[in-house]
Order: structure tokens, then C-alpha cells, then sequence
């Protein structure tokens, strides 16, 4: 396995181009089945989970075309017949997107066959509300084997749904079922993250009918078919607060291009709070610091537009130095502080209570030899590496290739000593 080197306390200085949202990207992709035309997205980024939807939509009956380009991949991916409604566990184990397709498919098909999913080890994830949701819209479905079992036989009709809490994932998968159901479904409670509002603007420009897009309803009237279209995915706002948070975390001065800030603001404000210099404009944020200590600031993971849990570890990491005590509040994922035991490796304080960190300030971080658990915390390490004095080494960083497109190379052009060793 590939191991991240990183000699640390330098200051990150100059420019790091945003990609596009794997987040975003995932959900799109697998919308391209709910068509038997052409669905072309751009800016792509270059990414493991891609690679491996890819691979899934191949065994689904997609083709797929890839062209490489500067900043992220064009793909067309066209699946004139689904050759397969069964989404093997190989590849849905490896990643909880994949499990998204589950709603195209049974809307398509009016069956589907989808492995449990798999995904980051942060809680327990169940997939309860997938469930109930399709079940509202006249599915039904069993759970045989570790596979679920989805069937509708009349085709998906519409329905009411008010979610018990709000999900990405689930409003992503009832939105693309809903989208060739017959009638009108309404989700309430649905998430309002802006990967959904992407995914449902690019439903749109296939034909899909969609209300209220960005909010906490949607309305969605069934069309007999969806076509062709062509869409650019959204900046991925958790790359950009990650940069922004590791620019901080070195005293650096770094500009963030191709962003969006209005859809990271609550991380930006955190930032801002914290004693971090912000200037955010029209696709560009600068991030810098005057020298000055930062001053420890609480943060509540919450769903959007507040500050996203993908974004906690890596702002834990930059607490670790700050003057004084925080306290992080993490209430999406119950299991999501694995990465505590590793930042104390650089010497961070940190102390557990239930779904609460507190951490302590100290001077410094010291480098260490540390474990990557899942996909954000590796992030985090990445930022404490970068701070810490002396040459940290970053064990199972296959994690990090799910999600950041060319790390080392973004850091390394803004003068961070960062490089990879490639498992012999
Ligand atoms: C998406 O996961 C993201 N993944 C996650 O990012 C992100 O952390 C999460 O949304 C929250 O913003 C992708 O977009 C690929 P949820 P998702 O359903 O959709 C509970 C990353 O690092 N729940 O919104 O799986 C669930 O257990 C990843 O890129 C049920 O109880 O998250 C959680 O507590 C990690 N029953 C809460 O809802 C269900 O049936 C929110 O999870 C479904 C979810």
C-alpha cells in the first residue's frame, strides 16, 4: 500500500484549482441510466469512486466515454438497454454511492437487484429510508442474501414522503425514482446540500420535472421518459474548505479558484471566527493568516447550509494549535472521530465525550507515523502533516484517492514537501 510522506511546518503559499464534486459527480453519473440517450458531465474529477462507478454503470449496460481534460474529465455515458439490474456487492461494498442506483434502476426497469453498500466506517448507515420511500411509491422490497430486492412491477407510482431526517442519499435515489413514476411525489424534509440541487438542475435539463429545488420540499411530477443532456458538475465544496483549512492551519496564503464560496459560507464563517483572514469573491476565496495565533472556536457539524460533517476532522486538525479550548460537536454520523486517536499521535489534546471532542490547544504538532481510517480524516492528517515539525508518514492513503484529485501535486505546487511512496 502507497504511503503519504509529508516534511511539515511550512507555510502553503499560492493557488490551488478546485475540482469537481465527487459528491456531485457520483449521484449525476448514475442518473445517466435513467435515459436511454446521451448524458455527458463535465468536470469530472479524477477520482477512485468515479473509476469505480464506471465500472459499475459497464456491468449495468452503460458505455462510456472519457476524455481527459486540464481541469477534471468529460464522460459520456450512454445506456441505450440496462444489460443487468443487479448491482454486485464487489462494487457496492466499496462505496456507498454506487448504492444510488437503486432508484434509476427500479424507475427504468421496475426492478433492481442492489448490494447493501458499503462506504466510509463512520456509523451505521442503515438504509431503513431507502426503503420505506420506494415502499411509499408502490415498490416492494426484500432484503435476500445482503442484496436489496427492489420490485414495482405496475412501474413506481407517485407519493407523499416526509423523511424522519434528513438524507443525502435517500433524496437523491427518491428524486431519480420519482422522476419516471407515475404522478407527483413530494419529499419533505428532503436535503437541501447543493449536490442535490445539481443533481436535480441537471434532471431538469433531461426533461425531468422538478419544484422547489434547493429547498426542503420537492416536488416532482412524473414524465414518461427522460432524454439527452449535458451538464457541468458544481465545485467540490469540501475540497475547497479542506485547502482553505490546511492554507489556515500553516499560516499560509493560498487562493482557492473555480470555487463557489456562497456554497461553503458556514466553514468560511468558522474560519473567519477562528481568526483567519477570508476574502471571498466571485469563483475565488483567499485564504491567509497575519502570524497571530488562532483562537479556538466550537463548531456543530450540521446538515446544510450549516457546517458539513465531511468537513469536521479537518477542522479538528486545525483546532489542535489553536489558543485555547474547543469543543465539536459532531451530529450526523455517530461514529465519526476516528481520526482523535490519530491526531493525538502528533501530540494534539483531544478528549471524547459521547458526540463531543474537546480539544485542548497545544504550541505545536510534532510528525508521526499515522493510519488513515476513512476518507475526510485522511484529510486531516494531511493538514496536521503539514503543520507538524519533522517528517510525518500517512499509512493507507487509498482512502485519499477516493476523494482529493492529485493531492500531493496541488500542495506540492503551493511549496509544501509532500510525496508519495509507492508500495513495492
Ligand atoms: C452523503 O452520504 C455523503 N456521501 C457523505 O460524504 C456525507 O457525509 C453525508 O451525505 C452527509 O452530508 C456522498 O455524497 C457520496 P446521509 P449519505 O444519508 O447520503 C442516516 C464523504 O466523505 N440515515 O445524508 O450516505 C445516516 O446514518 C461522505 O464524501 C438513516 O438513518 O449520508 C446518517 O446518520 C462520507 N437511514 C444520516 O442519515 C437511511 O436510510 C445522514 O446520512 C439513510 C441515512
Amino acid at each position: 500500500m502507497d504511503t503519504i510522506h509529508i516534511r511539515g511546518a511550512r507555510p502553503l503559499k499560492g493557488a490551488i484549482q478546485i475540482s469537481g464534486a465527487k459528491n456531485a459527480a457520483l449521484p449525476l453519473m448514475t442518473a445517466a441510466l435513467l435515459t436511454d440517450e446521451a448524458l455527458t458531465l463535465t468536470n469530472v474529477p479524477q477520482l477512485t469512486d468515479v473509476r469505480s462507478l464506471i465500472r459499475l454503470l459497464g456491468v449495468l449496460g452503460s458505455e462510456i466515454e472519457r476524455v481527459t481534460g486540464p481541469h477534471g474529465d468529460a464522460l459520456t455515458i450512454r445506456t441505450a438497454t440496462i444489460r443487468s439490474t443487479t448491482a454486485p456487492y464487489e462494487i457496492v461494498s466499496q462505496f456507498r454511492a454506487s448504492f444510488w442506483v437503486l432508484g434509476p434502476l427500479v424507475a427504468r426497469c421496475r426492478t433492481a437487484k442492489v448490494s447493501l453498500p458499503g462506504g466510509c466506517a463512520i456509523g451505521a448507515r442503515p438504509v431503513d429510508l431507502y426503503i420505506k420511500g420506494l415502499q411509499k411509491m408502490g415498490a416492494e422490497i426484500d432484503l435476500v442474501d445482503g442484496y436489496v430486492l427492489a420490485n414495482a412491477p405496475e412501474g413506481l407510482k407517485g407519493a407523499i414522503i416526509r423523511l424522519p431526517i434528513v438524507s443525502v442519499g435517500v433524496t437523491h435515489t427518491l428524486m431519480m425514482a420519482a422522476t419516471l413514476a407515475d404522478g407527483e411525489t413530494i419529499i419533505e424534509n428532503a436535503a437541501r446540500e447543493p449536490e442535490v440541487a445539481d443533481l436535480a438542475n441537471c434532471l431538469v435539463a433531461m426533461g425531468a420535472r422538478i419544484q422547489g429545488i434547493g429547498t426542503s420540499t420537492l416536488r416532482i411530477e412524473g414524465v414518461e421518459r427522460l432524454h439527452g443532456a449535458t451538464h457541468r458538475v458544481i465545485s467540490d465544496r469540501i475540497e475547497a474548505g479542506t485547502y482553505a483549512i490546511a492554507a489556515a492551519m500553516t499560516g499560509g496564503d493560498v487562493t482557492l479558484a473555480g470555487v463557489e464560496p456562497e456554497i461553503f459560507e458556514a466553514a468560511l464563517s468558522l474560519l473567519r471566527a477562528a481568526g483567519v483572514g477570508v476574502d471571498a469573491r466571485q469563483g475565488e476565496v483567499r485564504i491567509f493568516r497575519n502570524g497571530e495565533r488562532l483562537q479556538a472556536t466550537n463548531a456543530v457539524t450540521q446538515v446544510y447550509p450549516g457546517f458539513p460533517t465531511d468537513l469536521q476532522a479537518q477542522f479538528m486538525a486545525l483546532m489542535t494549535t489553536a489558543a485555547g479550548e474547543s469543543e465539536i460537536t459532531e451530529t450526523i454520523f455517530e461514529n465519526r472521530f476516528m481520526h482523535v486517536q490519530e491526531l493525538a499521535r502528533f501530540g494534539a489534546d483531544i478528549s471524547l465525550h459521547g458526540d463531543k471532542a474537546l480539544v485542548r490547544g497545544v504550541e505545536k504538532l510534532k510528525a508521526a507515523p499515522v493510519m488513515a481510517s476513512d476518507l475526510r480524516a485522511s484529510a486531516a492528517l494531511v493538514i496536521a502533516g503539514l503543520a507538524a515539525e519533522g517528517e510525518t508518514a500517512i499509512n493507507r492513503v487509498y482512502h485519499l484517492d477516493r476523494g482529493f484529485e492529485r493531492i500531493e501535486q496541488k500542495l506540492c505546487a503551493c511549496g509544501a514537501e509532500i510525496w508519495r511512496a509507492k508500495a513495492s
